[in-house]
Order: C-alpha cells, then sequence, then structure tokens
C-alpha cells in the first residue's frame, strides 16, 4: 500500500474522509500526538486500526468528536462530565464515562467504559466534522514505540500499512492527553498528562491519580487504564533516569557516560553547562517543553544508533508527573536514586 502525506485543505479532507466512510484508517494531528482514525461505529473498521499499528485487541481506543453532543448517545454523560467538558475541551483531556450499546466492543476492549475526547487542534476538528462520525484513534505509533508527534514520525512507523498521513505539523502539546475515569465517586487520573489533577479538582472539588502510575504492576495485578500494562514509549536504546540533587546527577550521569561509547545525555536547560562538551539534548526549560520534546528526542536518538541513554528526573509536580510517567516506562522502571 501506497502511504500519502497530505497538507489538510478541502481536497485532501474529502479524500480522508471518503477513506474513513469506506471503513478504511487514516492518521489525523491533534495538539498532543498524532492519532489513527477510523469510524468508531465500525468493528470492521476498528480492527484495521489494530492490525495497522499492531496493537494488542486488549487495549481500548478513545473515541474522538468535534462537539459534547456527539457523546450523548455514545455514553451515559454526567453533570461532572459537562462541567470538565466546559473547562478542558476542546483539549487534551480524554474521559472515561459508561458506554451505550452503540459503541462496539472492540473499542473498548470489553470494558464498561468508553473514553471521549474532544481535540483543540483545528485540522483535526474540521476532519472530525467533515466525517461527521466519532472517531476512535489511538496514537499513530507502531505498538510499544514513542508516540508520533510529526507527519513523517507516523510516516516512519506505518508507512505501506495505511493509505493516508493528514499533515498539520508538529504537534503543540507533545504528550498524550490526561486520562480521567469519572465513572465512580472521586475522579481518577489513569494516565497523567497536559491537564493536572489540580486543575481538574479546581472544577470537580477532589481528583486523584491512580498509583499505578508511577510504578510498574505486579505480577497479575489488574491495569485499571490497560495500556499501562503493555511495553511502552520505548527507543531501541536503553534508558537510565537519574533522579536527586542536580550536581551529583550531573556527576553520576558523567561516570556512566564516559564509560559508555555511543552514549547520550538528556539534560535539562539549565544543567547543560554541567556537561561540558559531551553528547547532550537539551530538554527545554521546564516540563512543558519537555513534554513538547521528548517523543521526538527519543526518536532522534534511535537514528543516531545511540545505545545507551542517560536522562535526568524531572520533578512530579504539576507537568512533571506526566513526563516522568512516560520516562520511566520508556526505561522500563529503570531509575537511579543518587
Ligand atoms: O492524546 C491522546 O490521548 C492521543 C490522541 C491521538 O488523542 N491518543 C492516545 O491514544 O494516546 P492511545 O490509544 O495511545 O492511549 C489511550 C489510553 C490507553 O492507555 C488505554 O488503555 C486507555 O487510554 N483507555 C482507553 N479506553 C479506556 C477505558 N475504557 N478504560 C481504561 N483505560 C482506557
Ligand atoms: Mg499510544
Amino acid at each position: 500500500m501506497n502511504t500519502q502525506i497530505l497538507d489538510i485543505n478541502p481536497k485532501s479532507l474529502a479524500i480522508a474522509a471518503g477513506l474513513i466512510r469506506e471503513g478504511q484508517v487514516v492518521a489525523m494531528p491533534t495538539e498532543t500526538v498524532y492519532g489513527l482514525a477510523a469510524n468508531a461505529l465500525d468493528t470492521e473498521a476498528v480492527k484495521n486500526i489494530f492490525e495497522a499499528k499492531q496493537r494488542p485487541a486488549d487495549n481500548p481506543l478513545i473515541v474522538h468528536i468535534w462537539q459534547k453532543e456527539q457523546a450523548y448517545p455514545l455514553c451515559h454523560w454526567t453533570s461532572t462530565a459537562d462541567l470538565l467538558a466546559q473547562a478542558f475541551w476542546p483539549g487534551p483531556l480524554t474521559l472515561l464515562l459508561n458506554k451505550k450499546e452503540l459503541v462496539p466492543a472492540m473499542v473498548t476492549a470489553g470494558l464498561d467504559t468508553v473514553a471521549i475526547r474532544l481535540p483543540q487542534h483545528a485540522g483535526a476538528l474540521t476532519f472530525l466534522k467533515t466525517c461527521n462520525l466519532p472517531l476512535a484513534a489511538p496514537s499513530a505509533n507502531r505498538s510499544g514505540r514513542p508516540s508520533p508527534t510529526s507527519a513523517q514520525h507516523v510516516y516512519d512507523d506505518l508507512a505501506g500499512r495505511i493509505p493516508l498521513i493528514l499533515d498539520g505539523g508538529s504537534c503543540r502539546v507533545g504528550l498524550e492527553s490526561t486520562v480521567l475515569d469519572i465513572s465512580g465517586d472521586v475522579p481518577l487520573i489513569l494516565r497523567p498528562g497536559f491537564v493536572t489533577a489540580e486543575q481538574i479538582a479546581m472544577v470537580t472539588g477532589s481528583c486523584e491519580v491512580a498509583d499505578s502510575v508511577m510504578r510498574p504492576l505486579t505480577t497479575g495485578e489488574q491495569a485499571p487504564s490497560p495500556g499501562m500494562r503493555h511495553r511502552h514509549y520505548a527507543p531501541r536504546g536503553k534508558l537510565t533516569i537519574f533522579d536527586g540533587e542536580a550536581f551529583k546527577v550531573a556527576e553520576t550521569i558523567i561516570s556512566f557516560y564516559d564509560r559508555q561509547p555511543n552514549a547520550c545525555i538528556l539534560a535539562m536547560h539549565q544543567h547543560l553547562p554541567l556537561y561540558g562538551d559531551r553528547l547532550v539534548l537539551d530538554l527545554g526549560e521546564d516540563a512543558a517543553s519537555a513534554a513538547h520534546r521528548l517523543f521526538y528526542l527519543l526518536r532522534s536518538l534511535d537514528k543516531q544508533g545511540i545505545v545507551h541513554i542517560y536522562c535526568e528526573a524531572l520533578p512530579q509536580t504539576g507537568l512533571g508527573l506526566a513526563v516522568m510517567n512516560r520516562l520511566v516506562r520508556a526505561a522500563e522502571f529503570d531509575i537511579v536514586p543518587v
């Protein structure tokens, strides 16, 4: 199959919507990461998503909509959902609600809840509106690889497996949405993202974070969000995270780096001088810029054939929690306290 990359305009949108109506998949930009979309109401179409990205069938998908009212036939909408939608949609917040019959079991991997999100990206919204169907879309990477934040990343992973990538430029946020379960009494974050627990609690009065967010699951443990169970976000090189006071972290990373060929360091901008003329990639000045750059940097390390990646830990506050949630999984929980 030939994979086309097209800028978003009326002509490419018509082609893309035609493919969706035929039950095919199309990669689309969002403000978080690129998604691989198909008609959420068509089991056969959804099957094509799982096949293209080789995703395990027990990992449910997020359903994307362009206006809140599209959620009503899909789930049992609540007043809490309404408050959150008012505050954060369009935006990087996914809501888990009790599903209705209309949503095929393949989308939710047989669960009783369905994940719904209204993205904040003009191209995505126009595409969703043109299709006028709810679109199931996981991140448009090969399963297990870092999520794609540009059309080229999608192409690198899925060329020959999908017909079309809509190119909406580089993703503003760069990390996937916050996944929030509001099917219980207290809103519970299953995957941290750009919208933080503090921001959600301002709207709902309370918000908890699942403790599995920052630790590996124990054998046989049920994952609150199935995506957390699978190997994730992994670069090809071996990633190790160093956590502690900045000078000590730099000293320890340097001692590892200097013993390894094909090594690279990921560090916050303020700490770059600590590493001299070693190969260091800049995570930026704060957690937002680290979020924006992380997947792009991990992919660029793969291209350079880096074998050992040594990365500074970020404080797990605000958006730092979301960055660390992805980093510890990319490192397969190899964290060195210093
Ligand atoms: O920003 C994003 O959320 C991007 C863009 C494309 O919208 N999408 C994305 O999808 O990251 P994906 O499939 O890579 O991640 C969806 C996460 C997975 O961890 C999945 O297990 C979880 O959401 N999820 C989806 N439905 C769920 C459900 N009913 N219960 C628990 N977790 C669910
Ligand atoms: Mg994903």
